[in-house]
């Protein structure tokens, strides 16, 4: 962060407080308001947190305007062409690319570390046969501080980096068994021999009676789809990750906090929500009642898997997952399918209807991904754990982030009070 000479001034009933100005690598330039209540005695309203930085990062850049999206510097684009997801998990956590001796000690390490304690298995057991897998999810993410006694000390920076190996290492692995164990099946352990997108379908897909063959194009498109969502700056669920932390709270509970907050529709839980509703549309010809309900004022249905807070241009996410979407319909032979056939229509209606080109709104990435997943066979239920499988990498380097940094405060925002003012307690028999 580099002060420049701007300063920005603001005047309150005639007195005057200048406020520095930050300027970032890219981006608008940042108020630095942290002295403003102690001098003027003012808070700052920003409900959504739409025009406030809540910290410095050097992970990830988003410019929502142009469409643009980059990890470390490096374009999306690139990164889903070029690279893999184990390569951007070592790019998000480390910083840089790793040479290909590093990249080979990173992938073993993750490998090894695939299995869970035994003894959550038993953890497993008492959920509902019918819970939802990020119900699953929450829980068993956050009972691992139980487990791992050994990588809960923040203040260790090894221990962050053993508990950041486990995370990305096991989610796979919590996630396939959250599914296995809500469709009655045994848990299927993971195997060393295969890449990480390629054990996470296995761990998923074989059953006793039969092992699963890994299709080179459908592990390719899964690893995508994890690329696709490693990180994504201070959306909601990193900035619940990074306000957990900032009390001091262990990784597993941070990226349990992190889960929780990724479920909501508005969210990761968007995914879901966006196939139930192609489900609920069912035909082409009932598209036109979906478009009158999501422009209608009085009416809370939202076309799912389109808009969003921070792209007001084609999410680039969304451009990759588009490819990968045609290419996996097609080696499946599904693209006659009559749900694919409305989101094709609702996606070409919604792109050249006024009311979605005047608000700026896309589809956004879950639009395409739960289409792969759907064609994939997964069930609905499954989409959101698998974003939030993809994304722990985000979460943890952003917390790794946080820690490393010897200034960072907890978080406690302020508030407009617009409650009663302080009044006499009237005892019961006087109400
Ligand atoms: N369908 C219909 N209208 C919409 C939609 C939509 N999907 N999204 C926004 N609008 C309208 C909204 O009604 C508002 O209209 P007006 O200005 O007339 O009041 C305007 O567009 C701006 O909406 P907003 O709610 O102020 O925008 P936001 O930045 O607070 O919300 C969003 C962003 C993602 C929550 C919202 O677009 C939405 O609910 N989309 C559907 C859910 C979804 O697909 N979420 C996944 C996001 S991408 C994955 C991730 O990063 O988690």
């Amino acid at each position: 962060m580099s002060e420049t000479q701007k300063t920005a001034t603001l005047t309150i009933d005639g007195a005057t407080y200048d406020l520095p100005v930050y300027s970032p690598t890219s981006g608008p330039d940042v108020l630095d308001i942290r002295k403003l209540y102690g001098q003027a005695g003012v808070f700052t309203y920003d409900p959504g947190f739409t025009s406030t930085a809540s910290c410095e990062s050097t992970i990830t850049y988003i410019d929502g305007e142009e469409g643009i999206l980059t990890h470390r510097g490096y374009p999306i684009g690139d990164l889903a062409g070029k690279s893999h997801y184990l390569e951007v998990c070592y790019l998000l956590l480390y910083g840089a690319l790793p040479t290909a001796a590093e990249l080979e000690d990173f992938e073993s390490t993750i490998t090894r570390h695939t299995m869970l304690h035994e003894q959550m298995v038993n953890f497993f057991r008492g959920f509902r046969r019918d819970a939802h897998p990020m119900a699953i999810m929450v829980g068993v993410v956050g009972a691992m501080s139980a487990f791992y006694h050994d990588s809960t000390d923040i203040n260790d920076p090894r221990q962050r980096e053993i508990a950041s190996h486990r995370l990305i290492a096991k989610m796979p692995t919590i996630a396939a068994m959250a599914y296995k164990y809500t469709i009655g099946q045994p848990f299927v352990s993971p195997r060393n021999d295969l890449d990480y997108a390629s054990n996470f379908l296995r761990m998923c897909f074989a059953v006793p009676a039969e092992d699963y063959e890994v299709n080179p194009i459908l592990s390719r498109a899964m690893d995508r789809i994890f690329t696709l969502h490693a990180d994504h700056e201070q959306n909601a669920s990193t900035s619940t990750v990074r306000l957990a932390s900032s009390s001091g709270a262990n990784p597993f509970a941070c990226i349990a906090a992190g889960i929780a907050c990724l479920w909501g529709p508005a969210h990761g839980g968007a995914n879901q929500a966006c196939l139930e509703m192609l489900k609920e549309i069912g035909s082409v010809d009932r598209i036109p009642e979906y478009i009158a309900r999501a422009k209608d004022k009085n009416d809370p249905f939202r076309l799912m898997g389109f808009g969003h807070r921070v792209y007001k241009n084609m999410d680039p996410r969304a451009t990759v997952m588009k490819e990968s979407a045609d290419e996996v319909l097609e080696l499946l032979g599904v693209e006659d399918n009559p749900l694919l056939q409305v989101a094709k229509e609702l996606e070409h209606i919604a792109l050249n209807d006024p009311y979605f080109k005047d608000k700026k709104l896309f589809p956004n990435v879950d639009f395409y991904s739960g289409i792969i997943l759907e064609a994939m066979g997964f069930p609905t239920s499954m989409f959101t754990p698998i974003f939030a499988l993809s994304r722990t990498v985000g979460w943890i380097s952003q917390w790794k982030e946080q820690l490393s940094d010897p200034a960072h405060k907890i978080g406690r925002p302020r508030q407009l009070y617009l409650g009663e003012d302080v009044r006499s307690y009237a005892d019961i028999e006087n109400r």
